[in-house]
């Protein structure tokens, strides 16, 4: 079996996945925006970085689940790298917040139609628990907060986050609000919910077993 990288090659690594996926966001942006700020380069630009956000979620949020199902070197990859991932989605969220708050600060009736509180209000702390998540990625913060803490935090973040993206296709699929127009081919979105779906189940069911299995048996 080939060596486990050590922390120094991981933190490389992950310096290098966060930038790539600024550059990403960068990119989505240019292509959102080119013709300069309206309500609907916003709009496209918040469904074009929800979804590069989904990508880097699943590989860092799934990665154990991915790497109990298939067992490979990329879902090995994944298990190392996933505090990256993590910070790397949890900074493409935190852009896409920041377009919400320019469309709600920039357009009038904006949040009326498309963001009101009972959305507005569980979505911004997913985003601040999201942010808080990536801020204490790091040992000394593990370390200040306890293991405990710092395990349950990450745990409410994580699951605030898997429940707002699948909420996402779900509105996409079933309540479609006024202000929307989907753009996805419906096949993809069920194909997005049900992924969100799958993990949720899985990560549960692993939490349920793991209580079940003696520690000396895993
Ligand atoms: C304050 C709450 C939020 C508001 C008002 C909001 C608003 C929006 C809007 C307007 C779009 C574009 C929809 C369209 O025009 O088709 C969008 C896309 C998206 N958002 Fe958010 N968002 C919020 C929070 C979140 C959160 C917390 C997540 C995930 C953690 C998320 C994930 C996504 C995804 C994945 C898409 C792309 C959907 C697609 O594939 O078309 N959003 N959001």
């Amino acid at each position: 079996m080939a060596d486990r990288p050590g922390p120094v090659k991981a933190f490389e690594t992950g310096k290098k996945i966060i930038f790539f996926a600024m550059v990403a966001v960068a990119g989505l942006g240019m292509a959102a925006f080119h013709s300069g700020w309206s309500k609907e380069a916003a709009h496209e630009f918040l469904r074009l970085s929800g979804r590069l956000a989904l990508a880097l979620f699943i590989a860092s949020f799934g990665a154990s689940t991915l790497q109990r199902l298939f067992r490979a070197g990329w879902t090995r990859f994944l298990v190392i790298h996933r505090r990256y991932l993590g910070i790397a989605t949890a900074l493409t969220l935190w852009v896409h917040f920041t377009v919400i708050l320019s469309l709600i600060a920039f357009e009038k009736g904006w949040q009326e139609a498309n963001a009101p509180l009972s959305i507005l209000i569980p979505g911004a702390s997913t985003f601040v628990l999201v942010g808080l998540m990536a801020l204490t990625s790091n040992a000394i913060s593990q370390e200040r907060l306890g293991k405990k803490n710092w395990r349950r935090l990450h745990l409410v973040g994580g699951y605030a986050a898997l429940l707002a993206f699948i909420y996402e296709y779900v509105l996409q699929l079933f309540l479609t609000p006024e202000g929307m127009v989907p753009t996805l081919h419906p096949a993809i979105s069920y194909m997005l919910l049900i992924t969100g779906s799958a993990l949720l189940v899985l990560r549960l069911m692993k939490g349920r077993l793991a209580r079940r299995v003696p520690l000396g048996s895993r």
